[in-house]
């Protein structure tokens, strides 16, 4: 029987998943391509380390090594960082290798790029774990919605994040505590300054952005917030009015415009995302045929991420990938209104004696943390005055917890 022979670049909690998967899956690998896989080399940072890798692998620190292989078909990489990694990777495409990648980074900035190489050289690209770990987003995007015209993608897409607002308000945890756990269950990244700073979900929305619309919007003018200004103080403010913070991705086409925003936002229990929990991730992809389509699932962790890299591996090895990778940049733009409406925030750092016409005073919910309706534009001129300002946009219709909005107001 032929084989594929694999190599696995990293063997950190990706590597090592993927390598155990390929083992403990290897009939249904077997069935699914009718050949064997196996891994031939492991690529690794150092060498002292002791590793459970069988003997026959070559296991070395230098890719050359791993290129010189007589027969290699697949090369996977879990490393981190984009260089070297698209060199490398550049390389194995020109040696005639499919590559599956788990590098948002990386893949984020050199995507294209290395889809147009694979072009050239008859090969596939997987990177279904670049995004929202083990949920197949890309799968359903690329192989199950070729005709639908995306119009808008939302989703919560950092494990990592999802799983320390969560743990704050559950258990009371500090953030540092929580942050924590969360690399000590390998969710995080090497630097989780990506997670909590909101850097790694927004790779992941550019991502989504160039499969679903054929294109990126500018990344200078997307909005890009991570977690770290949420306080338990604020969590619990925002649990007496019955809501969670949700550390939001959002991408879609206005007019001929891309526009994305990767920031947390306040939802109540009617929102599909307020229910998704600890390192769960949720992918909501809104098409003008089916309407809106919820995908749910582990966003982080070792064999969540090689799910979906094991599933690339039968993809790329049906060699079908290339002409679906990017959709085309025809897609159903959303309506774009004018008007700025007003919406409901939560905010701090706002004295209770500010008075402006634009903005209407709803809540106090504990001490300096008030519920207000602005519009977005208003509450940014704001902000430019007095930058101690932190604001968070209640999505969905605002209830008061505990009178009626005119009460409220009045009383305040
Ligand atoms: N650090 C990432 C997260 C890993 O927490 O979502 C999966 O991409």
């Amino acid at each position: 029987m032929t084989v594929v022979k694999v190599a696995i670049l990293g063997f950190g909690t990706v590597g090592e998943g993927v390598y155990r998967t390929i083992q403990s899956h290897a009939e249904e690998l077997e069935s699914a391509l009718g050949k064997k896989v196996e891994v031939a080399a492991v690529l690794i940072k150092n060498k002292q380390r002791e590793r459970n890798i069988h003997k026959e692998v070559l296991v070395t620190t230098d890719f050359e090594e791993i290129l010189r292989l007589p027969k290699l078909d697949i090369v996977i990489e879990a490393i981190v960082n984009r260089e070297p990694t698209f060199t490398i990777l550049q390389k194995a495409i020109e040696r005639g290798c499919h590559i599956i990648t788990a590098n948002k980074e990386m893949f984020a900035h050199h995507g294209k790029q290395l889809i147009e190489l694979a072009e050239q050289n008859n090969v596939s690209v997987g990177f279904e774990a670049t995004v929202a770990g083990g949920i197949p987003v890309i799968q359903t995007l690329r192989q199950l919605l070729k005709v639908n015209r995306v119009q808008q993608i939302q989703g919560i897409l950092n494990g990592t994040s999802n799983f320390i607002l969560t743990e704050m308000r559950d258990k009371k945890w500090s953030f540092a505590e929580a942050l924590l756990q969360a690399q000590k269950n390998g969710y995080a990244e090497a630097d989780p300054t990506n997670d909590v700073e909101g850097f790694d979900a927004f790779y992941k929305t550019m991502i989504l952005s160039r499969i679903a619309f054929g294109e990126e919007p500018n990344w200078q003018e997307v909005e890009r917030e991570g977690i770290t200004s949420i306080t338990s103080e604020l969590i619990g403010a925002a649990e007496k009015l019955g809501l969670r913070f949700k550390h939001l991705a959002s991408i879609s086409k206005e007019g001929s415009q891309i526009k994305g925003t990767v920031k947390p936002v306040l939802v109540g229990n009617e929102n599909p995302f307020y229910h998704v929990e600890g390192v769960e991730n949720a992918v909501s992809l809104h098409s003008d045929i089916v309407g809106r389509i919820t995908l749910q699932g582990p966003g982080a962790g070792m064999f969540p991420t090689a799910s979906a890299v094991i599933e690339d591996l039968v993809y790329v090895s049906q060699n079908d990938a290339i002409k679906r990778s990017f959709k085309s940049t025809a897609s159903a733009a959303v309506e774009q209104s004018k008007v700025q409406p007003k919406e409901f925030w939560l905010v701090t750092g706002l004295a209770k004696t500010y008075s402006n016409p634009s903005i209407t005073w709803i809540d106090e919910v504990s001490k300096g943390v008030f519920v207000i309706k602005a519009s977005k534009k208003d509450l940014e001129k704001l902000v430019k005055q007095q930058e101690t300002i932190f604001y968070f946009s209640i999505l969905g219709e605002y209830e008061p917890a505990i009178a009626s909005t005119e009460e409220k107001v009045s009383a305040l």
